[in-house]
């Protein structure tokens, strides 16, 4: 099979690994990809928005299978324009992807779905979450405690412009939990937990992810709560004519009154596929290609028992900005010689040195067989890598 993966970002780098991997891809492309993913396939510069773009990608290279990554393509309706063409694509339809892209449309769709959320509230009154109601890269979100936190939140989503929504503020256990779809069946893919915050001890600005790790101990059993959470969703989105297809991630907070969701994302996470792909077994090109065609009746997946942690290497600015560019990154090769991967989010190649180009930078995966040996190797590995100004979390999956 010819696959095209769209995006350019860690997620995709560690996507474009494990699909290197099945044995049914015959050439693995990229758009426009990143100086890791050229280590396992073609890149080709289209941008992940430029619909008309990679549909003459597609046509060109007569794609089998096209796999976008990241929620602003598939939004935008990239997916729909390919699928259109009649390109098997895994990732969803605008309308569908709205469950991301609008936080109102998503609380709209779980209350029919009789899915468990944080209450919508009227008033902006500590303690409570505002959210920009369209995308923000995770950064639209602020948990205020206090009456000034409440102001500022106020003023910031403001001047993101557009709607927002306040809701009731949840204590607990944070997990993501993926779920693959064809439309109709859902395969359970597992949970990861994912940092938010930039600083440790989960201080500072929310973030896109600074890290991750996966088994969760607190979701023992994923299959019972994607049938509770993904699955009248879907079924609900359905039910309204816009079938989801591709990758549905649930953001929840593990409540004493029971898992509720923060919210739905139209796509895998970063930094949780970087510690999803390394437990995944058997073919996942198989397994998207068939929600993609709309045939998943039979196909499960599983996960390995060996844990994976992940160290996102952050510029020195992120979040307030993402374009630390052209400083160079050394000891790369090193730390993959230690048995890490090294999943490449924001880098560039000038004069043959991989240089920055982003805000998270890299993600650094280890694994093992605890999570504890898994942060080991992630960390000595991380150790390995320099780059002037780079930041990263210390405390990721500390106990
Ligand atoms: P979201 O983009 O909606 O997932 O929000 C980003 C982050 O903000 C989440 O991962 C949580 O850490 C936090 N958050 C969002 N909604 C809530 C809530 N209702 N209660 C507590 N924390 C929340
Ligand atoms: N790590 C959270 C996200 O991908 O939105």
């Amino acid at each position: 099979m010819q696959v095209v993966l769209v995006g350019s970002g860690a997620r995709e780098h560690a996507l474009a690994w494990r699909l290197a991997q099945s044995p049914g891809l015959t050439e693995l492309h990229a758009a426009p990809g990143n100086p890791g993913i050229a280590a396992v396939g073609r890149c080709h510069p289209v941008r992940a928005e430029d619909a008309e773009g990679l549909l003459s990608l597609a046509l060109t290279l007569e794609a089998d299978l096209i796999v976008v990554g990241p929620e602003g393509p598939l939004v935008a309706g990239v997916g729909d324009h390919l699928r259109m063409n009649g390109f098997p694509v895994f990732g969803p339809s605008a309308e569908a992807a709205r469950i991301e892209g609008s936080k109102s449309f998503a609380k709209e769709v779980m209350r029919a779905a009789g899915v468990p959320t944080a209450e919508t509230l009227s008033v902006a009154r500590a303690p409570c979450v505002v959210k920009a109601d369209g995308l923000a890269s995770g950064k639209g979100v602020f948990v205020c405690r206090t009456p000034e936190e409440v102001d500022e939140a106020l003023l910031a989503v403001t001047q993101l412009g557009g709607d927002f929504v306040i809701e009731e503020l949840l204590e607990g256990e944070e997990v993501s939990l993926f779920a693959l779809t064809d439309g109709r069946l859902v395969v359970p893919l597992g949970a990861a937990h994912d940092f938010k915050r930039i600083g440790d001890g989960d201080t500072g600005p929310n973030t896109g992810g600074m890290g991750a790790y996966s088994p969760v101990a607190g979701v023992p059993d994923a299959d019972a709560l994607v049938a509770r959470v993904h699955e009248p969703v879907l079924e609900e989105l359905a039910r309204r004519g816009a079938p989801f297809v591709g990758c549905l991630f649930a953001g929840l907070m593990l409540t004493p009154d029971g898992p509720k969701v923060l919210e739905f994302n139209a796509r895998f996470g970063d930094p949780e596929t970087q510690v999803l792909m390394p437990r995944i077994q058997g073919d996942l090109l198989q397994l998207l290609f068939a929600c993609a065609v709309g045939d998943v009746a039979g196909t499960s997946v599983s996960l390995s028992g060996d844990a994976a942690v992940t160290i996102v290497l952050a510029a020195p600015d992120y979040p307030a900005r993402s374009d630390y560019a052209g400083i160079q990154i050394d000891g790369i090769d090193d730390a993959e010689s230690s048995g890490a991967l090294v999943f490449h989010g924001g880098t560039a190649v000038r004069d043959d040195t991989v240089v920055t180009n982003g805000g998270r930078i890299l993600s650094v995966t280890g694994t093992g067989p605890t999570v504890e040996d898994a942060r080991e190797r992630a960390y000595a590995a991380v150790d390995r890598i320099s780059f002037e100004g780079a930041r990263y979390r210390r405390d990721i999956a500390h106990a």
